[in-house]
């Protein structure tokens, strides 16, 4: 936006007047520019640049001002925390001010030893002097909450806002459950909790979905999310976004004079908080000296993909909080925390064109080739635009600057366009193709529906292979070894046009292709093999029928028993949609897809020769797989085990006729967990579901279970 100014070199006389007017100007537009961002961002919550375009912007002006100091004005953005109420909400005076933290953008090493030097120099200590004790902490990127407590009830949550006024989002904020509502016995008469609100990025990416299908607002990333729904006048829409919420700090509390409680340091504190119920994040630890921040800072920053949440980088803060005080605060910061970054999730670059790809059930999808920017780690070249009705509701267009992100190891998204800059005429609104561009058949889309499809089937060489990938998949006919590039060079040869080529394949083809030794084509000839002794749900879910999951295919084989029940021996004895109507859970869409599928006379013909070929599954009566001792019973599995993978235990489960669902409800007879168990199992016990661990789960399956 801002063309970057030379800052060092002296003007000539005679343009001396004019240059002090230009910087003068610079200042305020910079000024300016930072303002209407964080008013998007905090107020409107809806930013329109990436954090990492408002730091760049807001350090040039920090640097401006450093470098011509009388630039620098009361209400420039870098000498306040930024933020205004929303109108609506009451505004809530904090009795200690929350303060923002100093951020070093130094993604290296570096950071961190630049932290600890500043800190060592401020208390005056040599190099001879022992190594600072510190709190080692994500920074978890939420919003900041300050929870108030009167007599062990909250009473009182809100923003940050300016630091020192901010919104009362109480009525919100109680529907969070992570957030207790009432202490235990011992707690100080006054205590405010201060932490961060944020969205689990799974809860995030299944709102953005159920948005997406509703065609309602999706969110730009967690934070968004979060913020939205904590700023909201009516508290059932807060209900309905999952919220969680870690602790990290206090506000005004008892004194301790007053018989409030006397903590010596940050850690301590922190551990209180745990007690006292409240979430405390488990990677919070102690490090002593620079080598050990350093340490924490790449130990989580490699697991950085792997948390449930999103983190913006790692928080120190000197342990003793007697030293705390001796430090003291800076303007707007302490000198005792600094915040140190990780490259950024969020980016902007520029969309250089639109390409389609075909997935497995002919669902276009339009993505944008962008000029590679290192995003969340890597350096993205390509991004989803979901559909049609994203592109237009985004208004994304060829050429314009967009913010991309990729967190975690989801796939990487254009959430928004930053700058629609001027557009070359020839630059047309983004169309869909009625022919699909990989086998030119015609593209449709279904009334109601988002997704265009490409009506070509398994004669469109995109949907082949998506197909043939499906099918061979660990939870499908669990082919080990053929993998997305073998699939792409058996298609484009030629060497397999229909599912049950796949089991015609031979040596002499096999060698033929690229990087593929004897000893790998005979690995996979033997996986091939193998794979033949399957199960019927596992044969159905591999056919790739459209709307026939894992779970729907088990339901399928459960009620027919065998697979000429449900298909009959031609089209005409297959099962109505009526008598598909009567397996449990399914609906009439998957009933008329199922139907559908056995009506095609090519769809008949693969599952014959997949038969032919000997792919076989024992068949008929559930007897064969042991008693039926859990027939009835909704079983929910959550945490990890100590020793049964997640399938296995299904599988146990569902062999002894249980029901294995993904959520809790009341008619769940029990939940199963094991360790790091979340929501569900919270929901278990608010709801009085019996919990089992494994052992208990394995007492049931050999029938010592009680009565539920
Ligand atoms: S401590 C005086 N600890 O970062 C220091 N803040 O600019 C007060 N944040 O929006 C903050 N994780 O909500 C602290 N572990 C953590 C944090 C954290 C995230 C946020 C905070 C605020 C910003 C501080």
């Amino acid at each position: 936006m801002t063309e970057n100014l030379d800052l060092f070199s002296a003007p000539a006389p005679e343009n001396k007047a004019q240059a002090a007017i230009d910087l003068e100007a610079k200042a305020a537009a910079l000024r300016a520019q930072l303002n209407q961002w964080a008013h998007q961002y905090y107020v409107l919550d809806e930013p329109t640049v990436p954090d990492a375009e408002y730091d760049r912007v807001f350090r040039e002006l920090q640097a401006l001002e450093a470098a011509h100091p009388h630039l620098l004005t009361p209400d420039s953005p870098t000498q306040r925390v930024i933020g205004a109420v929303m109108e609506g909400l009451a505004p809530v005076r904090h009795v200690v001010p929350m303060l923002s933290i100093h951020t070093e953008t130094d993604t290296e090493a570096t950071g961190a030893q630049a932290f600890d030097a500043r800190v060592r120099r401020e208390l005056g200590l040599t190099d001879a002097d022992p190594a600072i004790e510190y709190v080692a902490e994500p920074k978890f990127d939420g919003l900041a909450m300050s929870l108030r407590y009167e007599r062990g009830r909250l009473v009182q949550a809100a923003t940050r806002g300016d630091g020192e006024v901010g919104e009362d989002v109480t009525h919100n904020i109680r529907t969070i459950r992570q957030i207790p509502l009432t202490l235990p016995e011992g707690v100080p008469p006054v205590l405010e909790v201060r932490g961060e609100v944020y969205m689990r990025r799974a809860d995030f990416d299944a709102l953005n979905e159920r948005q997406r299908e509703q065609g309602g607002k999706t969110f730009v990333n967690p934070r968004n999310a979060a913020a939205g729904a904590v700023r909201q006048l009516d508290s059932n829409i807060t209900a309905q976004r999952p919220l969680s919420f870690f602790a990290y700090g206090l506000g005004a509390i008892t004194p301790a004079d007053q018989g409030g409680p006397v903590f010596r340091t940050h850690y301590e504190m922190l551990q209180t908080l745990k007690s006292w119920g409240f979430p405390v994040a488990a990677q919070v630890q102690i490090a002593r000296g620079a080598t050990e921040l350093v340490a924490f800072h790449q130990q989580v920053g490699a697991s950085r993909d792997a948390l449930p949440y999103d983190i913006d980088g790692v928080v120190y803060k000197v342990n003793s909080l007697q030293l705390q005080r001796d430090l003291g605060f800076k303007t707007r910061e302490p000198r005792w925390a600094v915040a140190h970054k990780y490259p950024a999730q969020e980016m902007a670059t520029r969309i250089e064109g639109i390409d389609i790809q075909v997935g497995r059930t002919g669902k276009l999808t339009p993505v944008a080739r962008l000029a590679p920017v290192f995003v969340g780690g890597v350096t993205v070249t390509n991004a989803t635009l979901h559909n049609l009705f994203e592109i237009r509701k985004k208004g994304v267009r060829v050429g314009d600057q967009v913010i991309v992100r990729r967190a975690g190891d989801v796939i990487p998204e254009v959430v928004g366009v930053m700058a629609s800059g001027p557009r070359p005429a020839y630059v047309k609104n983004f169309r869909m193709p009625r022919q699909c561009p990989i086998c030119g058949s015609e593209v449709v889309r279904e009334k109601g529906e988002a997704n265009h499809r490409c009506t070509g089937g398994l004669f469109c060489a995109a949907q082949r292979k998506e197909a043939i990938l499906h099918f061979a998949a660990r939870r499908a006919m669990d082919i080990e070894g053929l993998g997305d590039k073998l699939v792409d060079q058996l298609v484009d040869a030629n060497v397999i046009r229909t599912l049950p080529d796949l089991y015609r394949l031979g040596l002499s083809a096999l060698v033929m292709l690229e990087r593929m030794g004897d000893r790998s084509a005979l690995n996979l000839l033997a996986a091939l093999e193998k794979s033949k002794q399957t199960t019927l749900p596992r044969f159905l879910f591999a056919l790739g029928i459209r709307h026939v999951g894992e779970s729907t295919a088990k339901d399928l084989a459960k009620h027919f028993g065998t697979l000429d029940a449900l298909m009959g021996v031609d089209a005409e004895s297959a099962a109505t949609e009526e008598q598909l109507l009567q397996v449990p859970d399914v609906g009439p869409i998957v009933a008329r897809s199922v139907h559908t599928f056995f009506q095609q006379p090519h769809n008949r013909e693969v599952v014959e020769q997949l038969r032919a070929c000997g792919v076989t599954w024992p068949e008929g009566a559930p007897t064969e797989r042991g008693p039926q001792v859990l027939a009835g019973k909704t079983i929910v599995l959550t945490g990890t085990l100590p020793t049964l993978s997640r399938d296995a235990a299904k599988e146990m489960l569902e062999a002894a006729g249980a029901k294995v669902s993904g959520s809790v409800s009341k008619k769940t007879s029990y939940v199963v967990a094991g360790e790091d168990a979340g929501s569900k199992l919270a929901k278990a016990e608010e709801l009085g579901v019996p919990v089992l661990d494994e052992a208990g789960m394995l007492a049931l399956l050999a029938g010592e279970g009680g009565a539920a």
